[in-house]
């Protein structure tokens, strides 16, 4: 059996997959399914149906999980319209300790090395990776930072990472559900890759006001988002726009570039730091 779609891993917990009542997909939605899709799924997405695309991926129409228009936290798109909780990122390492592949997938692979060729810096002293899952990139990133931290929702990523980075003594991980929680400290360098679409709105802008707090005059912020189809809160663009958005009055985009699966935003803060917030 070939590699599965983050759709269809998804699609095997079935908790949060809703119907799809979209009569059509939109034009960012036709564009995306990874490497490891199936040609010949890959015509039928782009063929544009709503129906087909959810029996396609294996939704079950009548379903509703607990997500449809009515259920709590669905929307008429589909889309989950609050924040995906822990529980579901744990379901999602509960039968698989790399759901998404993020060890051996060649989307994955070129991501990382394309994330990491985007650094502004040779070199940070303080980097933080939010969403670290099982460290793979966390591990990459390691050699570039004189202190990292990894955080993560799920307690059992973190063990797989420190077990990956176990030859990394300057990085850190901790548990914790952004943006209520966060760490301590200030940063030059943070990461959010392939995270805020998981956050409703007003998470999303919490999560602004926490890299405002955090970041060091002149500090970097890497976005990376998937431009798939998904169930959560925000898509791709959605979130990266959000966040660069929210990000205006203390830092801006310094370069950005997109391939047909994700897009990749570089922000530099202000060399005078956020400005206070009032
Ligand atoms: C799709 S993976 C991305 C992993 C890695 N950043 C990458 O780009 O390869 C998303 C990870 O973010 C974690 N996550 C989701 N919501 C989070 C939140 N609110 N706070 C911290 N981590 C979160 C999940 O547990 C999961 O490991």
């Amino acid at each position: 059996m070939g590699a599965l779609t983050r759709s269809q891993v998804e699609l095997r917990n079935r908790r949060h997959w809703a119907p799809l009542h979209r009569p059509a997909l939109t034009d960012a939605e036709r564009l995306i399914v990874r490497d490891r899709e199936r040609p010949s799924r890959r015509r039928l997405l782009r063929s544009g149906s709503a129906i087909v695309t959810g029996m396609m991926l294996g939704t079950r129409w009548a379903e509703g999980a607990e997500t449809g228009p009515g259920a709590p936290g669905g929307t008429q798109t589909g889309r989950r319209s609050t924040t995906l909780d822990p529980d579901y990122f744990k379901g999602m390492y509960a039968t698989e300790t790399d759901p998404w592949h993020f060890a051996t997938s060649p989307y994955e692979r070129d991501k990382y090395a394309a994330t990491l060729a985007s650094l502004p810096r040779s070199h940070y002293t303080s980097g933080l990776d939010v969403g670290c899952s099982i460290g793979v990139f966390t591990h990459q990133l390691c050699t570039r930072c004189d202190a990292l931290i990894g955080l993560d929702v799920v307690p059992s990523v973190l063990e797989a990472a420190r077990a990956r980075c176990a030859d990394c003594p300057n990085v850190h991980f901790m548990l914790a559900a952004v943006p209520g929680t966060w760490p301590d400290g200030r940063f030059d360098l943070i990461v959010i890759s392939e995270v805020a679409y998981y956050l409703d709105r007003a998470d999303l802008a919490r999560l602004v006001a926490r890299v405002a707090g955090a970041l060091l005059p002149g500090g970097d912020i890497v976005l990376v988002h998937w431009l798939g189809v998904t169930h959560y809160p925000l898509s791709g663009d959605e979130a990266a726009e959000g966040f660069i958005a929210g990000a205006r009055g203390f830092a801006q985009v310094l370069t950005q570039s997109r391939t047909a699966e994700y897009r990749l935003d570089v922000l530099r803060g202000l060399a005078s730091g956020a400005p206070p917030v009032r």
